[in-house]
């Protein structure tokens, strides 16, 4: 059996969600969004969980997040970066396992069945990601936003959080981002694609796995989570 890691991300400043409160911070349904990732992980077969937050967040989140929900698993709560790469650096140093998830905790929706597919791809494939089919029509523009090219609609897809990989693999891609000029780096798969040969693979997601960002994704979140499923 693989020991498992999961890399839960809330060291961002949020400004797309125009608040006072950090939007990991904010809360739906009595508890804040990051709770939900925790959450989801505490009850999954994850072996451990590194928690990455802001430095100044750091003891918030120890006393009213980890303590107060009894969050055994979280075994480390790091400073993050000032972009996400830099915190899912520093999450990495932490890890232990053979396996490392790396998710978002702006996307409280995680549910087991997406964790456990990303465990089982990674343990198959060493590296996938949980992501949909698009369904709308993806456009590639110029910087003037005029048009360049339409990829086709089967071949492009969402690409959601978890993100995951063998240990050894992500640990070297990310030392070897770390030496690099590599920049506008949005997610943990453009690292690997970067600097290993290793192809990833994706694993089924769900359409309901949002990314809060802007205020609207708010409502949808609320929703979603009132829903009967949750
Ligand atoms: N994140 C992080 N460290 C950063 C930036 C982002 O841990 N320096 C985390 C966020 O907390 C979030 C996830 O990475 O859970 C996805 O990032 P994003 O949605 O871009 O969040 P923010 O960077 O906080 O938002 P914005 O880009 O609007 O400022
Ligand atoms: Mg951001």
């Amino acid at each position: 059996m693989s020991k498992v890691t999961a890399i839960v991300l809330a060291a961002g400043k949020g400004s797309r969600m125009n608040c006072d409160t950090k939007k990991q911070f904010m809360e739906i349904k009595g508890k804040p969004i990051v709770w939900y990732s925790l959450f989801a992980f505490e009850q999954s077969s994850v072996d451990q969980i590194i928690l990455v937050t802001g430095k100044e967040d750091i003891e918030f989140c120890r006393k009213n997040i980890v303590e107060k929900y009894g969050f055994k698993k979280v075994t480390s709560i790091v400073a993050g970066g000032r972009e996400r790469y830099e915190s899912v650096y520093n999450g990495i140093q932490e890890v232990k396992g053979d396996i490392v998830l790396i998710h978002d905790g702006a996307r409280p929706m995680i549910d087991k069945e997406i964790i456990l597919r990303c465990i089982k791809g990674a343990e198959k494939y060493k590296a996938c990601v949980a992501g949909v089919p698009a369904k709308d029509t993806i456009k590639i523009t110029g910087t003037d936003n005029s048009i360049e090219s339409t990829p086709n609609r089967n071949h492009v897809w969402i690409t959601q959080t978890p993100q995951a990989f063998a240990y050894k693999l992500i640990k070297t891609a990310y030392d070897n981002m770390k030496k690099s000029e590599m920049k506008n780096i949005t997610d943990d798969a453009m690292v690997v694609e970067q600097f290993s040969e290793q192809k990833i693979y994706f694993v089924e997601g769900s359409y309901r796995n949002i990314k809060i960002t802007t205020p609207e994704d708010i409502v949808i979140a609320e929703a979603l989570l009132t829903d009967n499923k949750s």
